[in-house]
């Protein structure tokens, strides 16, 4: 793959220049590190393959792409993906772009692997809400979104395919307005839709911009506000007459734009394009450098870390296992809160207190890797190790803190595992307890020794976990439903009634990875009538790692 490994030389060199020179000016500042939600075929791969362009990290849109039928991308690794077209693992992609160093974390786009999405969103600053300009807002759009707010994720709206048929743009606002209860503040507006659509008018510089290819010929055209001539031109049939009306309106009636509400997560910039054909990319990409935070603090237990401490702190989000097939290696993804992270520096995993040499930690590219000289709060970097890190894991150098945030949900549907060969149910139990530290499924041990319970959000996730049960512990193994559909952490400020209510439940309390008690029910109205009796016990359906 010559052209990939030269845009991967592109990408380093000017990541390594210009860290360089800006070494000194905070580079933690320049790193927006972002996601992209959306609800399937909205266009975030497209997207992605425009974002990733446009950075110069791949040399040919269309390479991302690993969707059904492809051989050899880094991130169909695993033959389920291959075999379902989907994608399964989180990955992230690092460009850079004017300035700035984007680290765009991917996401799977099947709702199977949600908890993998709302894990990846603890590392990120800011995420792009992909909204198709024929749908609105769609189920999976929403969900996502209020991950985003429960950690008051500041939000970019791109509304995409506008050179489609099309709702009204003001429908799109006032629907993003009333079922997320954001605040909307168009900064662009289409020049005329579906068939017509030619660009996009930057509201505030009224700067109008063509199609968008990532180069010098794109930087837009000053124009008279919306009643300059060129729009006749551009728009005829009458058409001009609706965009003139409408941007007025757009002006007179929507909300200006508001830094600090959009930082803080109440209101969103909106643009309007169509990634496919190049429109609007640049305007999105601009709005990130520009409006998109920095780095932000993020809460410990002890205090709260700011990225621009001089000590390295940073989380593990996502564990990713076999991504080579010729090397059994598993990656931590770590996104490094504070500091900076120098290849071959030791850091501290504060879990168990050892030291950890990080000898060989890795940058991504569209389908790269390549090892990490250094870097920066904000970066995500992958870190080799057979087994030593968990999902949820703080490293730092030195300090004793544990960053919260990375939950756990309540999984959706449990299982027993069932052993074809019952000689092997130690080499089980070490298997599923790597699968549960990598994430792939929730591990619960009955207090009652019967066998191990895993619970999944979705079943796709059994799928995976059979198969690489029998591919990488030679394990063939089968789920059987089990008496429960409910599962709860408990907790309670009196241990004793805590310890009293799980004596009296063997059959019903398990362990969960960390040790902590896990009540199951067989149905909401077994789990009402139990809570109801056990007032000073709570139930809870998220459990924050560590
Ligand atoms: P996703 O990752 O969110 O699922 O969406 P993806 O980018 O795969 O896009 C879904 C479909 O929408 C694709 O068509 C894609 O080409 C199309 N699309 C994306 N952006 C635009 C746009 O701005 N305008 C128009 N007209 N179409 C757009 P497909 O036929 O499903 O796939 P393909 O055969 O083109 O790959």
């Amino acid at each position: 793959t010559g052209g990939a490994a030269s845009c991967l030389d592109h990408a380093m060199t000017d990541l390594s220049t210009i860290d360089n020179a800006a070494a000194a000016a905070a580079p933690h500042a320049r790193r927006r590190t972002f996601a992209i939600i959306s609800h399937p075929d909205a266009g975030k791969t497209t997207l992605t393959e425009k974002l990733l362009y446009f950075g110069g990290a791949i040399q040919l849109a269309g390479e991302v792409r690993a969707k059904a039928g492809r051989r050899q991308t880094s991130s169909d690794w695993m033959k389920i993906e291959r075999q379902r077209g989907i994608s399964v693992v989180t990955s992230v992609m690092t460009f850079e772009y004017d300035g700035h160093v984007f680290n765009l974390l991917d996401t799977p786009g099947h709702e199977d692997f949600s908890e993998d999405t709302y894990r990846t969103l603890t590392a990120v600053d800011s995420a792009v809400m992909v909204i198709d300009a024929a749908k609105g807002i769609e189920a999976r759009t929403k969900k996502l979104f209020e991950v985003c707010r429960l950690r008051d994720i500041p939000i970019v709206t791109f509304i995409n395919k506008v050179d489609r048929e099309t709702r009204d743009p003001f429908d799109l606002l006032n629907e993003i307005e009333t079922t997320l209860a954001l605040d909307v503040a168009p900064m662009t507006w289409p020049v005329g839709r579906g068939r017509e659509f030619v660009g996009t008018l930057d509201l505030a510089s009224n700067t109008l911009r063509r199609n968008q290819k990532g180069d010098e010929s794109d930087a837009g055209q000053k124009v008279d506000g919306e009643d300059d001539k060129l729009f006749d031109e551009l728009l005829p049939h009458g058409a001009a007459d609706t965009f003139r009306e409408e941007v007025f309106l757009a002006r007179e009636g929507c909300k200006p734009f508001d830094l600090e509400a959009f930082r803080e997560g109440h209101l969103t910039p909106v643009y309007f394009g169509a990634a496919l054909r190049d429109y609007g990319v640049r305007d999105l990409i601009d709005a990130l450098g520009r409006l998109a935070p920095s780095p932000r603090a993020q809460s410990a237990d002890k205090r709260l870390i700011e990225a621009g401490e001089p000590k390295m702190t940073g989380f593990v989000f996502k564990i990713q296992a076999n991504m080579d097939p010729n090397h059994r290696d598993r990656i931590a993804f770590m996104r490094i809160c504070s500091g900076k992270l120098s290849r071959g520096m030791k850091a501290k995993l504060v879990r168990t207190g050892k030291p950890l040499p990080l000898n060989a930690p890795q940058f991504f590219f569209a389908r790269d890797r390549s090892i990490a000289e250094e870097a920066f709060a904000g970066d995500i970097v992958g870190l080799p190790n057979h087994g030593t890190l968990r999902i949820g894991d703080t490293l730092t150098e030195g300090e004793d803190i544990v960053f919260r945030g990375v939950p756990s949900f309540a999984p959706e549907i449990l299982r027993r595992v069932k052993l074809k060969d019952a000689m092997k149910a130690k080499k089980l139990r070490e298997a599923l307890q790597q699968m549960a530290e990598e994430g792939v499924v929730q591990l619960f041990l009955p207090h009652d020794g019967a066998p191990a319970i895993v619970g999944v959000v979705g079943a796709l996730q059994l799928d995976v976990l059979k198969e690489r049960m029998e591919a990488e512990y030679s394990l063939p193994v089968d789920f059987e439903p089990c008496q429960f559909s409910i599962a709860r952490w408990i907790s309670s400020e009196d241990k004793v009634a805590l310890q009293k209510f799980t004596a009296a439940k063997p059959s019903s309390m398990a362990d969960d990875l960390d040790g902590d008690p896990v009540f199951m029910a067989s149905s909401q109205f077994t789990l009402k009538y139990d809570a109801e009796r056990a007032p000073e016990i709570v139930f809870s359906d998220v459990k924050d790692y560590q």
